[in-house]
């Protein structure tokens, strides 16, 4: 038997989960409606806010789960990457919680957090390839077990959400809007407008020049004239999301190829936009591949994804010292 209590505090949301012998019986999310606001997250905010909601984030978990938090058997939590001050409320609270029960302590990896979330509710055989696309990173990565993961492509600039993010900035929607972008999306056609495709070398990706022409794309038409957006909103958002997933798929269907991979998986915010989800499932049957897809509710930071990969390195009793601190940059 083994009870782990998972802590995520990267960014915006305080998480608490508990896992119970591989398995999630409950996972709290407190957002923070404050960024709205100020039109992204303001980092000293954040941690703020972190701090009023880590402990009562922490109680609902181990109540949800109908746990004694004296039955825990280890802590886990996010070092790194993320923003310092959000990650030290979660690394502090996690090395006292721990201090004070005299319990082992697992440190995590934001993003390969994300990648182990996939085994919450399916069980991808080893190697597949996850795309893993969130606010700050978009990566290719190669998994190969739990503990073995090699990024083999990236982004050179912005992140596949940072894309949506300042899309939807430009049209005047409020952050995060990637949610937003797709929303409107499924109403538009992606046809309407056509932005360009990076041609970039190898497996790395880069959106700054599409974040560019969206730019001058706004700029003009605006100016031609002042009910543009409003009167396109739909059609712009399908545009531009058919084009940032176009990027993601078409180097993922390179990355596939050339290291004779059919297992096929998507993980991180991003990967709840339903025109990636679709577009994998298209690309999945063209190319024979086996799709693996978190749930909806595990796609977007939460931390029943640290503790199930608090799971796991607990079984190979994999855990750090008291002295150990969070890392904004954090390699695999
Ligand atoms: O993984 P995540 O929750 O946090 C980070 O680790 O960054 O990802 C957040 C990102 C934001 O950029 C957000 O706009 C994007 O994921 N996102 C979406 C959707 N849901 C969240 N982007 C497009 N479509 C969505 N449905
Ligand atoms: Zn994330």
């Amino acid at each position: 038997m083994a009870i782990i209590l998972g802590i995520e505090s990267s960014c915006d949301d305080t998480s608490a989960s508990i896992c119970i012998n591989g398995n999630i019986h409950s996972n709290v999310v407190a957002n923070q409606a404050v960024h709205q606001l100020y039109g992204g997250v303001v980092p000293e905010l954040a941690s703020r806010a972190h701090q009023q909601n880590i402990i009562p984030t922490v109680y609902e978990a181990i109540s949800k789960a109908k746990i004694h938090k004296n039955d825990i058997d280890a802590v886990a939590f996010t070092r790194g990457p993320g923003l310092l001050g959000s990650l030290l409320v979660g690394t502090c609270f996690a090395k006292a919680f721990a201090l004070a029960g005299n319990l082992p302590l697992i440190e995590i990896n934001h993003m390969q957090a994300h990648i182990i979330s996939l085994f919450i509710d399916d069980n991808p055989s080893f190697p597949f390839l996850c795309l893993t696309v969130s606010g700050g990173h978009t990566q290719i990565v190669l998994v190969s077990d739990f503990n073995k993961m090699e990024v083999i492509g990236q982004t050179l600039d912005d992140a596949a959400g940072e894309s949506f993010d300042k899309t939807a900035k430009m049209l005047g929607l409020p952050y995060p809007g990637g949610p937003l972008i797709d929303f409107y999306a499924q109403k538009g056609n992606p046809k309407a407008f056509k932005f360009p495709e990076p041609n970039i070398p190898g497996l790395d990706f880069s959106f700054s020049g599409l974040k560019t022409s969206i730019m001058y794309f706004v700029r003009d038409h605006v100016k031609e004239n002042s009910r543009f957006i409003t009167e396109n909103l739909n059609d712009i958002c399908a545009s531009v999301q058919q084009r940032i997933v176009s990027i993601l798929i078409n180097k993922l269907k390179i990355a596939a190829t050339q290291h004779n991979i059919k297992n096929i998986s998507i993980a991180g915010g991003v990967s709840a936009n339903s025109g990636l989800r679709n577009a994998l499932k298209i690309a999945s049957q063209e190319n024979n591949w086996k799709m693996f897809i978190p749930k909806l509710e595990y796609c977007t930071d939460n931390a029943a994804m640290i503790a199930i990969t608090g799971y796991y390195k607990f079984l190979e009793k994999d855990f750090v010292n008291q002295n150990v601190q969070p890392l904004s940059r954090m390699p695999f």
